[in-house]
């Protein structure tokens, strides 16, 4: 018997998240079918990555992260986070394409879930044009600057197997996190 789909009810499941070392974490992950968006399949998913997101904390998460290799991102971005004060409401992105606008780069610490317990410095571009599909399958395009900017590009390399200490400079050391808390509370 054919049950009817009901999203409403779905429980959200908190998912393991992937440590850097997994093969996973490595692949160019595959474009989703638009047509495919509205499967329980995918719905399930987005919903299973914004809880395991939520519940880690993070502000941020790829599909790799729980072990299933397509182009979905999950983030949010708090008003604190955010240079213009307002925050980014929570976003789900499919087959995100990402344009740098300019030159400019930014370097600031990143965390990754994936990366349990560290922090390390990264540049990226400060200001950039992106654009997916959302969980209903419309097309989403924003310009982002800052934070923003960061966190959309942080999650798309997981997409293409990157994980951002592959990013950092030589000479810039991956800390523990409890040895960084101490540095910026110095600062
Ligand atoms: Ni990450």
């Amino acid at each position: 018997m054919q049950q009817e789909v009901d999203l409403e009810s779905y429980q959200p499941k908190v998912l393991e998240i992937v440590q850097a070392g997994a093969p996973v974490l490595c692949e160019v992950a595959a474009p989703v079918d638009r047509v495919l968006i509205r499967t329980d399949r995918i719905q399930h998913l987005i919903k299973d990555m914004q809880s395991t997101m939520y519940a880690a904390p993070g502000i941020g998460l790829a599909a790799p992260q729980v072990g299933v290799s397509l182009r979905i991102i999950v983030f949010y971005l708090p008003s604190a986070r955010d240079a213009s004060g307002i925050g980014v409401p929570l976003t789900v992105l499919i087959n995100p394409e990402i344009d740098r606008i300019g030159d400019e780069l930014a370097v600031d610490w990143e965390g990754c879930l994936s990366v349990a317990g560290k922090r390390g410095k990264v540049a990226r571009h400060e200001m950039i044009r992106y654009r997916g599909f959302d969980e209903t399958g419309n097309l989403v395009s924003r310009d982002a600057v800052g934070w923003h900017a960061r966190l959309v590009q942080h999650e798309c390399d997981h997409l293409d197997g990157v994980l951002y200490p592959a990013l950092m400079k030589e000479e810039d050391e991956l800390l523990d996190v409890e040895v960084w808390r101490a540095l910026q509370e110095k600062q």
